[in-house]
């Protein structure tokens, strides 16, 4: 998420780009070719520091160098350890004017997870459920379609489209049968991931008819009961009993280079997530429905937060309408991501 402009020597704006995909040019090189000549003696303000290696693209210090810009603000360095401080020290060896720190806490933010990735070498976990005003994801059937109005789902497809891959328990794909694509299909067409330990997955479902065509990943410690999966076109990764854990799979998923993924439930994943501190954002609708029944499900299974005192308690929170639901969005404080880092 790295944007940038070019101001000419007279301070006005001459050149606009953005990171637009993965392995595709960097801001700056857009920035810099909508400028063309207006760019020498001018300055680039770029949110993240410019890169000095051979990548996927060469390096942007060549270019912000060969379009003779005189000075470069920089919002935060890259801690990308290719980059480091690199792209600034070359840029001043160059005799360029860079200065860093501009709105660095609105780039850190807007690259944190990038940043968690990078620190942690797990990815940025996004939480979403859907439930009824009084706190149920499912019927006491286990029926949850649907929840939410048709406005809430269609951000739900569009937060789908922005992640690298979207997790769901053995559960759901028993209850619900989900396809778990973005339709529309947004930036990033998200690998599909199942977690079951027991691998006791439907011999038939949406997720292995497709699996040929639209990624899915299967975590489980019994492998052997997945074959015809494998044969399907599923990737099936086996680990050991003990190594079974939401962990396991989010440092799986980590070493994928995935930067953002989404946990879609159910309650008993969900639960797991909140559990070991794991989900950094939660995105959740509230549907003015009431259902009732003790045995139907609520958003977050797994042990739980014994004392009040300990809840988690969000982070930058918003309200906003959604149709004729609310959507609630916000962070995990920063103590719990924190400790789920150490
Ligand atoms: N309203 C909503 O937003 C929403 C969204 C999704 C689902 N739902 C509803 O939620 C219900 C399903 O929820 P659920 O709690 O029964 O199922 P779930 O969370 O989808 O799946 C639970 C299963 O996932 C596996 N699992 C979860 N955490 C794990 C971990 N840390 N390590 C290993 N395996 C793990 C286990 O599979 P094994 O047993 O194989 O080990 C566990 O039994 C359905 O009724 C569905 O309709 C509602």
């Amino acid at each position: 998420m790295v944007g940038a402009v070019v101001l000419d020597a007279n301070g006005l704006l001459a050149g606009e780009g953005w990171h637009q995909k993965f392995g595709g040019p960097h801001a700056e090189v857009f920035a810099l070719q909508t400028a063309r000549e207006r760019a020498r003696g001018g300055t680039l303000i770029v949110t993240l520091e410019p890169c000095c290696h051979h990548g996927k693209t060469p390096p942007c210090t060549d270019a912000v160098l060969t379009a003779g810009i005189a000075r470069v603000v920089v919002a935060m360095a890259d801690p990308f350890p290719k980059v480091a401080g690199g792209g600034i020290a070359i840029l001043r060896s160059a005799g360029v004017n860079v200065e860093v720190g501009l709105c660095e806490a609105e780039s850190i933010s807007l690259n944190a997870p990038y940043l968690k990735l990078l620190r942690t070498g797990r990815p940025w976990v996004h939480a979403k459920w859907a439930m009824t005003l009084d706190g149920k994801i499912a019927t006491c059937t286990g029926e949850s379609k649907w929840i939410s109005g048709e406005e809430s789902r269609v951000r739900v497809h569009a937060l789908r489209g922005r992640m690298d891959a979207i997790l769901v328990g053995r559960g759901t794909v028993v209850a619900d049968d989900p396809l778990l694509t973005a339709r529309p299909a947004g930036a990033r067409t998200p690998v599909r991931v199942v977690v079951t330990a027991s691998g006791d997955l439907p011999v038939q479902c949406q997720l292995r008819a497709t699996a040929r065509d639209i990624p899915v990943i299967v975590y489980t410690a019994n492998a052997q009961k997945l074959e015809g999966w494998a044969d399907d076109g599923a990737e099936v990764v086996a680990l050991s009993d003990t190594a079974m854990s939401l962990d396991a799979v989010l440092a799986d998923l980590g070493r994928r280079r995935f930067t953002n993924v989404l946990i879609e439930g159910g309650a008993g994943l969900l639960g797991s997530a909140c559990d070991a501190r794991a989900v950094d954002e939660f995105h959740v609708f509230v549907a003015p429905k009431v259902i009732g029944g003790a045995g139907a499900l609520t958003p977050l299974g797994g042990a739980g937060i014994p004392q009040m005192a300990d809840a988690l308690a969000l982070d930058r929170v918003t309200f906003e309408p959604s149709g004729g639901d609310v959507y609630v969005h916000g962070f995990a404080p920063a103590s719990s991501r924190e400790a789920a880092s150490d």
